[in-house]
């Protein structure tokens, strides 16, 4: 006897429709899985056979050939459990069930409890575009998968529900999704906000345009000044998602097994900022079970590389790739898996390894060559492709006691999110999301600089030796800051204030 249950495996962030059969044949008992089963499918035959009798149901003593088709893809990971339990179950006529249009996932434990698998959101995605109705997944990811539209989807708390639902013994109750739209005001731990950062207004400024129109951003100021407290206060400026950019980032964080566990939904914008101790799988992503790195969950959020000249030139050579692409490919043997990567990088250093470097009062113990060096383990094209670089100088006296208060975060974020709305109505109907995203024909289309606005920018081109990139990314920023003035046309002030964002290198 043969039976057929539908599956899904992860690739990437798609998913892929999985056939897993069983054939109960003649001969000694035994049970063969075939079709490219890493060792955690193969050690299902031992998950699947405890549940089955720990459920009260009995396992064959037969010859029993598993195939998970089709046989040229990898299979990966514990979600085939319950498929191929159903499936045996089917094959040994236990049970008769139409399984028509229905996807089946979830690992078993053995007393037949069924337990979360990742990737569920990208299974639910494929499952609608290939016209399945029914879902059949763990209880914990049920919310997950609710996401998508117009699937009937089941929590399955362990095998003997799914098998009583399947033969209409009793029923399972389909998922209901309830979930509210993010609070914007609830904001991860530890984010400062803007109105308690004393001085810097000029680095405060950067932020908001940096927020406004996705722009990688630098800032470089000695110990002590504030760079990591204004870097850790950018998720109180970020604009809220949309419900397509919560649902792109969503995919990459059911992928990577990252999602909060009452939080089937991405509500806020990521702000990852990893450690540089961080291995190149965990920042790129990859590894052995390939899985998204610290750039890809920082998807349409913010990458914060605090002391960036620690992670090692290697690493962050790596990194120019992405920040070009805004996706990041990661060769495999079979194949290569393309995640996307399309964050703003905010970046923090000290001009030298003292951290005095032309700071007016404190002398810099560091020899020239010191400097040299430090600096250029940051390379020039990596450098080339931040828009924004600001000083964060030391804050005196007077400004760091004095009890007024700056500008609340509420307030800049409001700016945020108008600057948002005018790219938004924009790039209506195309996959742009921000300004950062134009490439050189939106490029030509959406920024028109006044004549004046052009004799400085060929100034600027010949004096600073700005590259081709470089001249885009002046007029991408000059777009953005426009956007904020509320203002159509990119005018002069706003050329001349993307250009004082460019890189100077400081000896
Ligand atoms: N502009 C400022 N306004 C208010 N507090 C500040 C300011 N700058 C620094 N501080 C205080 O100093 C502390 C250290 O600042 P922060 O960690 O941001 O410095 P940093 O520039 O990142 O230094 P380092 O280069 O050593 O990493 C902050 O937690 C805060 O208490
Ligand atoms: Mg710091």
């Amino acid at each position: 006897m043969l039976a057929k249950v539908t599956s899904c495996a992860v690739v990437g962030l798609d998913a892929a429709l999985i056939e897993v059969e069983v054939d109960k044949g003649r001969g000694l008992p035994s049970i063969t899985i075939v079709g490219l089963p890493d060792a955690a499918v193969q050690e299902s035959r031992e998950r699947v056979r405890a549940a089955i009798r720990n459920t009260g149901l009995a396992f064959p003593d037969s010859r029993l050939t598993i195939n998970l088709a089709p046989a040229d893809l990898r299979k990966e990971g514990p979600a085939y459990d319950l498929p191929i339990a159903l499936a045996i179950l089917l094959a040994s006529e236990q049970i008769f069930a139409d399984l028509d249009g229905a996807i089946v996932m979830g690992e078993l434990s053995l007393d037949g409890g069924v337990r979360h698998v990742s990737g569920v959101l990208p299974m639910a995605v494929m499952a609608r575009e290939q016209g399945f109705q029914t879902l059949f997944v763990p209880a914990d990811d049920a919310a997950e998968a609710s996401l998508i539209d117009g699937l009937d989807v089941y929590p399955v708390p362990n095998l003997l529900a799914l098998v009583d639902h399947v033969t209409g013994h009793s029923r399972l109750a389909p998922f209901q999704r309830d979930f509210l739209p993010g609070d914007p005001d609830d904001l991860p731990p530890h984010t400062a906000d803007l109105a308690e950062v004393r001085g810097q207004e000029h680095v405060k400024r950067a932020l908001e345009v940096a927020a406004a129109g996705s722009h990688n951003l630098m800032m470089t100021g000695p110990p002590g000044s504030g760079k990591t407290l204004l870097a850790r206060s950018m998720p109180s400026i970020l604009p809220q998602l949309t419900i397509d950019e919560a649902l792109d980032i969503t995919r990459v964080y059911s992928v990577a097994d990252a999602l909060p566990a009452d939080e089937p939904l991405i509500h806020h914008r990521p702000f990852r900022a990893p450690h540089h101790t961080i291995s190149y799988a965990g920042l790129i992503g990859g590894g052995r079970w390939p899985k998204p790195g610290e750039i890809s969950l920082a998807h349409r959020g913010v990458l914060f590389l605090d002391e960036l000249p620690e992670f090692g030139t290697r690493m962050l050579e790596m990194l120019r790739q992405p920040l070009e692409d805004k996706v990041v490919s990661i060769s495999r043997s079979a194949g290569s898996l393309t995640y996307p990567a399309n964050f703003t990088l905010i970046a923090a250093m000290n001009p030298c390894p003292c951290g005095y470097f032309g700071d007016p009062e404190k002398e810099c113990t560091c020899s020239m060559t010191m400097v040299s060096r430090y600096q250029k383990r940051i390379s020039g094209p990596l450098l080339d492709r931040i828009d924004i670089h600001v000083e964060v100088p030391r804050v005196d006296y007077e400004k760091l006691s004095s009890d007024r208060l700056g500008e609340p975060s509420k307030t800049v974020r409001a700016r945020v999110e108008a600057a948002r709305e005018r790219q938004r109505v924009r790039f209506e109907g195309t996959p742009l999301s921000c300004n950062d995203d134009m490439g050189p024909a939106e490029i030509r289309q959406f920024c028109q600089v006044d004549e004046a606005g052009q004799s400085l920018l060929k100034a600027a081109m010949q004096q600073m030796h700005l590259s081709a990139r470089a001249y885009h990314r002046v007029l991408k920023l000059g777009r953005t800051i426009a956007d904020l003035a509320g203002s159509e046309g990119i005018q002069t002030a706003h050329i001349a204030e993307a250009i004082q964002y460019r890189p100077r290198r400081m000896v």
